[in-house]
């Protein structure tokens, strides 16, 4: 797809066969994480955990739906790969710049998801309920310093990617002259 065609079609994708991506489309994937921008270009400073073992897949999604009150929920919605985009803050919490490295590299991933006709969706809910269990932290080796900021899912779906049809005006957009 061009690239237009992608953004046009992209949606989020939360039905999954439980069939694994081929390795060949998931290094694809992340060769999308590997060309996204980050500032200061401080590559060192983001991190990415490929999550496909099936228990702490459910744990993930067991704290997650604990924090929103709602134990049958799946905020993982079945999918079999789990990308987290973990980051080291350069001061002393994490703020805007890390959430927005982690945000482009999320998009750049889900974006070649799409091309390939994957299944993905951005999953901020199940990371911040990943962020707040230092138990489930410990699991993902993470090194020194770092912190989950987002994720996406990513699977074989039968949804397909088609044409979508947006309002122009669905974000309020204001001219300066
Ligand atoms: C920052 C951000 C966080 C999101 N977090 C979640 C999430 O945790 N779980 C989920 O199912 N969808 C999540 N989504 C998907 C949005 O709900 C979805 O993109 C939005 O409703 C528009 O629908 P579309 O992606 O199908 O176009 C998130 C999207 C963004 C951009």
């Amino acid at each position: 797809m061009e690239t237009m065609n992608t953004i046009n079609r992209r949606k989020s994708v939360r039905s999954y066969t439980g069939e694994k991506i081929s390795e060949s489309i998931l290094q694809i994937i992340l060769k999308a994480a590997n060309e996204a921008p980050v500032g200061m270009g401080k590559y060192e400073n983001v991190h990415l955990t490929v999550i496909e073992n099936q228990e702490l897949l459910q744990a993930i999604n067991e704290g997650a739906a604990k924090m929103f009150g709602q134990p049958d929920m799946q905020p993982l919605y079945g999918a079999p790969t789990y990308i987290l985009v973990s980051e080291k803050p350069s001061r002393d919490s994490i703020g805007n710049i890390e959430y927005s490295n982690a945000a482009i590299i999320v998009h750049n991933m889900a974006l070649a998801a799409v091309d390939l006709g994957v299944g993905t969706c951005y999953i901020w809910g199940a990371t911040t309920a990943l962020g707040a269990n230092p138990a489930l932290i410990k699991q993902l080796n993470l090194p020194d310093g770092f912190f989950p900021c987002c994720g996406i899912i990513v699977g074989v779906t039968t949804e397909q990617y088609t044409v979508r049809d947006f309002p122009d005006n669905r974000i309020e957009t204001v001219y300066l002259q």
